[in-house]
């Protein structure tokens, strides 16, 4: 969380950043800032408590001239989200300003010595430190000056930061957080990831953890904390900024919602051998290993968790393997039982999300092999664990998952079932006869989103509902709770998921006469079952939504509304009922004038624990 830019070259260094900004927005947007360098070493600094478009109001009338800049766009930690707290901040003379994503854990120490010495503390943040530590520190350098900071803090952090003595250098700095270099020419820039940049150029290098980047017109050296210089290798972004624009779409979100068919296919692309069977190099893991693991771990959080709890209905069935599935932030501080024979499955969009990281960093210190399941090439997770599986579903920006989503599930039937497939538990016949099931998924969503209308309409109605509840049995238990998910963090309607079996144990009590209960009833072994809960929960008042399998008539008597999703196998059922609750959850929030990409208090990259 909190979104960071740095710019050196020769164009307007703020329209830059400011650009960058808006695409990293969904990173946090409770305040903005930039701080531009002018040739002649004049330093100015804006910033603006609220989003991006507060601080565009002010600078975009007058724009600070200079061809370096720094920008932060962020998601308060310590200090309210006001002006004072906004970053840039600056030392005692105004001469370095710095931007910060992280939390600085010993930055009250350090700010004792600092009051010690005379500095004036002028914010609330743990960011300040570093301005008055450098005003300290350099002598010219600024590189160094960084690395002498570094070695002295505690927790977790990427800097840049931008001196008036040094037109010509911007330095960046990272530690458990992302932090990516753009290669341009003549150019050249810093950002939390690489759509920060993409409009400008498609090279790009990562930090390292422990690194520290200086940044010139006409290069960039890293080097690690003791100033050793370290090589890297660049790599080529292999989307463009059109991936990273709304397209004619009114939120990221619903042109998001629009692209899943492409984005399975990219899943799916290239996994499959000429033999229809599957190939996945890319778990790293001999068929030996594969054969001797005892247990599975999918560790997660929030949308994420989700596809994990979907993965664990299809690993038991294909592989016949106890899994267990945590959220990442419960799994470390309970001493779990991991060892030597346990796959774990880190399943994280971003890859950054630190209670999932340090969840990886844990299952390794217990021997664990621990596959990340990511969105992110190069993003923490997938560098600290032992092998990576790519969803490939390009960039996305809405806060809010969704093609990120469907690509993890389709990751996990696919892991699921190349382990099933090396371990024997399923023939090649079955194992080809899923994957051609699965293949056929991209159309069968199209069919879903070409279907909607009457899914917008339906969302118009539920505006002023103060609960909403959602019931699956079997995978559609995880997808109740996905949709209840999006549902609050969009609509800002309270919204809970749960197995349909369980209601009568407790949340039938929240039933009121008109109370809406979306019920998950694609076509599954339970179906019988999941007829009787929705007789249950009408027989108290409840305004039942279905969400049912074409020429699936069992339901249709207890339905006050139904939505038709078409057939599929009834383990990826998952893969087509996800998709009305997004477009529900979109529209209700548009409906009720929310911004639909950026929910209030939210982020999309969660990285402080
Ligand atoms: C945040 C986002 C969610 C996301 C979760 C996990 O809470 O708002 O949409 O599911 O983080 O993120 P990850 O990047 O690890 O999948």
């Amino acid at each position: 969380m909190c979104g960071i830019v740095g710019y050196v070259g020769s164009k307007p260094g703020m329209d830059v950043v400011l650009e960058g900004l808006r695409r990293l927005e969904y990173r946090g947007y409770d305040s903005a800032g930039v701080a531009v360098l002018s040739d002649a070493g004049e330093l100015q600094v804006e910033r603006r408590a609220g989003k991006l478009a507060n601080l565009e109001k002010v600078v975009v009338g007058t724009p600070l001239p200079g061809t370096l800049a720094i920008g932060h766009t962020r998601w308060a930690t310590h200090g309210a989200p006001t002006d004072r707290n906004a970053h840039p901040h600056v030392d005692c003379a105004g001469r370095v300003a710095v931007v910060h994503n992280g939390t600085i854990e010993n930055f009250e120490e350090l700010v004792a010595g600092l009051e010690q010495r005379g500095h004036e503390r002028r914010s609330e943040t743990d960011t300040e430190v570093v301005a008055h530590l450098l005003e300290e520190r350099y002598d010219g350098d600024l590189a160094e000056a960084v690395r002498s900071v570094c070695r002295d803090l505690e927790g977790s952090f990427v800097l840049v930061v931008a001196h008036a003595d040094r037109p010509d250098v911007v330095v960046g700095a990272r530690r458990n957080l992302p932090l990516v270099i753009g290669l341009g020419e003549g150019e050249n820039f810093l950002g939390s990831d690489v759509t920060a940049f993409i409009g400008h150029t498609r090279e790009a290098r990562i930090v390292d953890q422990d690194q520290v980047v200086e940044l010139r017109r006409d290069g960039v050296t890293v080097t690690t904390l003791d100033g050793t210089v370290v090589d890297g290798a660049s790599f080529h972004v292999d989307w463009d900024t059109d991936a990273a624009e709304k397209g004619g779409h009114e939120f990221f979100m619903l042109k998001e919602i629009q692209e899943q068919p492409a984005a399975i296919r990219e899943t799916l692309g290239g996994r499959l051998q000429e033999d229809g069977l599957l190939h996945l190099d890319e778990l790293s893991m001999s068929d030996e290993d594969i054969r001797g693991i005892e247990q599975v771990v999918i560790i997660a959080c929030g949308s994420s968790y989700h596809s994990g709890l979907v993965g664990k209905y299809a690993i038991e069935r294909w592989c016949r393997l106890p899994v267990q599935v945590e959220m990442a932030s419960e799994f470390r501080y309970r001493d779990p039982v991991v060892g030597r024979n346990t796959l774990v499955i880190a399943v994280s969009q971003s890859g950054e999300t630190a209670d999932t990281l340090e969840a990886v960093r844990h299952a390794r210190s217990q021997k664990a092999w621990v596959l990340a399941v990511t969105n992110t090439v190069g993003s923490t997770i997938s560098r600290e664990s032992d092998a990576a599986f790519y969803t490939r579903g390009g960039p996305e920006v809405a806060v809010a998952s969704t093609k990120a989503v469907i690509t993890q599930i389709v990751a996990m039937y696919v892991v699921g079932l190349y382990l099933a497939q090396v371990r024997g538990t399923r023939d090649a016949d079955e194992v080809r006869a899923h994957l051609a099931d699965l293949r056929e998924i991209p159309d069968l969503v199209q069919e879903v989103l070409d279907r909607m209308d009457g899914v917008r309409e339906l969302a118009r109605d539920l505006v002023n509902e103060p609960r909403v509840l959602f019931l699956g049995r079997h995978v559609g238990y995880p997808m109740a709770l996905e949709g209840a998910l999006k549902l609050k963090e969009l609509a800002y309607i309270s919204a809970e998921g749960f197995p349909a079996g369980e209601i009568k144990h407790g949340p039938i009590a929240l039933i009121e006469k008109g109370t809406p209960v979306v019920v998950l009833a694609a076509r599954h072994a339970l179906s019988a079952k999941l007829v009787n809960n929705v007789q249950e929960v009408r027989a108290r008042g409840a305004r039942t939504i279905v969400i049912a399998t074409d020429g699936d008539d069992s339901v249709t008597p207890y339905a006050d509304e139904i939505i038709r999703i078409p057939d599929t196998k009834s383990l990826l059922t998952p893969l087509l009922t996800i998709v009305p609750m997004q477009v529900l959850s979109a529209e209700v929030a548009r409906a009720k004038g929310l911004d639909v990409d950026q929910p209030r208090n939210l982020a999309k990259s969660v990285t402080v624990e």
